[in-house]
C-alpha cells in the first residue's frame, strides 16, 4: 500500500505496555503509526518491533515529554511537519505513583495524564477535522470512579505518596476531557472517548515494591488484552457508542457522577487551555521548529 493511502495513527507511550501492543495492532490493520515517547532508544526500539509485527516499514517515532510542554508544543509541530492527516490519536501514555513538579509547575501525574494530551490533542485538532473521520482515544481508567474531587490547587503542589490520589484525579480528567472534546468536536466528523483496558500487567506498577510486585501482576490480564479495547474503539467501523463515551473491556458504561458533570469537564477544559496557553500560542505547524524523527528503517542500523 502506498503511504499515502494508509490511515494514520499517533499513539503516545508507545515505547512499552499496552501502547506498544496498541501501535502493533494498528500497524497490523494496514495503518501508519507514529510513536511518541520521552525515551529515544525505548521509542525506536518499539518502532522496530512495530514494523516486524507490523508487516510494513511506515512507522516513525517523535520526541515527546508529556511532562513538558515545551515538548509537547515540538512534538505537536514534528508531527505536522510530516505532511500527514491523522486519523486516530491514542492518548495512551501515563504513569502512577510518583511524586514531583513539572518544570512548568503542575503534578506530574496531572500533567503527564491530562495536561500534556491536552495540550497535544489541542494542537492536533486541526489536522484531525481536516482527516475526518477521525477518533480521539484517550486511555483512562476505571480508577477514575475512586476520584472523589477534582482540586485544581493541587495539581499546582507535588502529590502525597504512596496514594493514588493523583493518580485517580488525573484518569477523572481523562474522561472529562473526553467528554468535553465529543461536546465541542460534535458535527466535526472527529469522535472522542474514554477507555479503561483493563488492569493490565505492564509497567506501570513500577512503582510498588518487590515482592509485592510479582504477586499482584500475575493475576492480571496481558497488555494484548488491555490493547483489545483500545484498538476496537479506535478502529471499529462503527464503535457501538455515542462520541463522548465511557468504555471498558466489557462494554460501555456509565462513568462516575464526576465524570458527567458538565460543568466540571468545561471547568478543566478552561483551565488547562490558561495552564497551556493553548488559545494563545496555537502551535504553527514545522514554523514552531518540531524535528520529526523519520524512522526510515536501515536494516536494523540507528533506527
Ligand atoms: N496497566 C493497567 O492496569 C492500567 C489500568 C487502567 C488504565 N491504564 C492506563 O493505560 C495507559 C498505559 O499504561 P501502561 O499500563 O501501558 O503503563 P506502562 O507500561 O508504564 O507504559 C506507559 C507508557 O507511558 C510512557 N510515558 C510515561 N511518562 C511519559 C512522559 N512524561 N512522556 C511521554 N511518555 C511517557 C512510558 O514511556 P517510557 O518508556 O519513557 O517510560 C510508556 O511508554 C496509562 O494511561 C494508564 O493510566 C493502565
Amino acid at each position: 500500500m502506498a503511504a499515502a493511502d494508509r490511515r494514520v495513527a499517533l499513539i503516545t507511550g508507545a515505547s512499552a505496555g499496552i501502547g506498544r501492543a496498541v501501535a502493533i495492532e494498528l500497524a497490523r490493520a494496514g495503518l501508519a503509526v507514529v510513536l511518541a515517547g520521552r525515551h529515544r532508544e525505548r521509542n525506536a526500539a518499539a518502532a522496530r518491533e512495530v514494523r516486524a509485527a507490523g508487516g510494513h516499514e511506515d512507522v516513525h517515532t517523535i520526541d515527546l515529554d508529556l511532562a513538558s510542554l515545551a515538548s509537547v508544543r515540538a512534538a505537536a509541530a514534528a508531527f505536522l511537519a510530516l505532511g500527514r492527516p491523522l486519523h486516530v490519536l491514542i492518548a495512551n501514555a501515563g504513569l502512577a505513583g510518583v511524586r514531583g513538579l513539572t518544570e512548568d509547575g503542575f503534578e506530574l501525574t496531572f500533567a503527564v495524564n491530562h495536561l500534556g494530551h491536552y495540550l497535544l490533542t489541542r494542537a492536533l485538532l486541526d489536522r484531525l477535522r481536516a482527516s475526518s473521520p477521525a477518533r480521539i482515544v484517550v486511555v483512562a481508567s476505571r480508577a477514575h470512579y475512586r476520584a472523589r474531587r477534582l482540586d485544581f490547587d493541587a495539581v499546582r503542589r507535588p502529590a502525597r505518596p504512596p496514594g493514588l490520589a493523583a493518580y485517580r484525579a488525573s484518569k477523572l480528567a481523562n474522561v472529562l476531557f473526553a467528554a468535553e472534546l465529543a461536546r465541542r468536536l460534535q458535527g466535526t466528523g472527529v469522535d472522542a472517548y474514554a477507555v479503561h483496558p483493563g488492569v493490565i500487567a505492564s509497567e506501570i506498577w513500577r512503582e510498588i515494591p518487590w515482592p509485592v510486585r510479582p504477586a499482584i501482576t500475575r493475576f492480571m490480564r496481558s497488555v494484548e488484552e488491555g490493547a483489545r479495547p483500545v484498538v476496537h474503539v479506535a478502529l471499529a467501523a462503527d464503535a457501538g457508542v455515542p462520541s463522548g463515551a465511557y468504555v471498558e473491556a466489557e462494554g460501555p458504561r456509565a462513568p462516575s457522577t464526576l465524570a458527567t458533570d458538565p460543568a466540571l469537564a468545561a471547568e478543566l477544559w478552561r483551565r488547562s487551555a490558561i495552564w497551556t496557553e493553548a488559545d494563545a500560542r496555537p502551535v504553527a505547524g514545522a514554523a514552531a521548529g518540531g524535528r520529526a524523527q523519520e524512522e526510515v528503517p536501515t536494516r536494523g542500523v540507528g533506527t
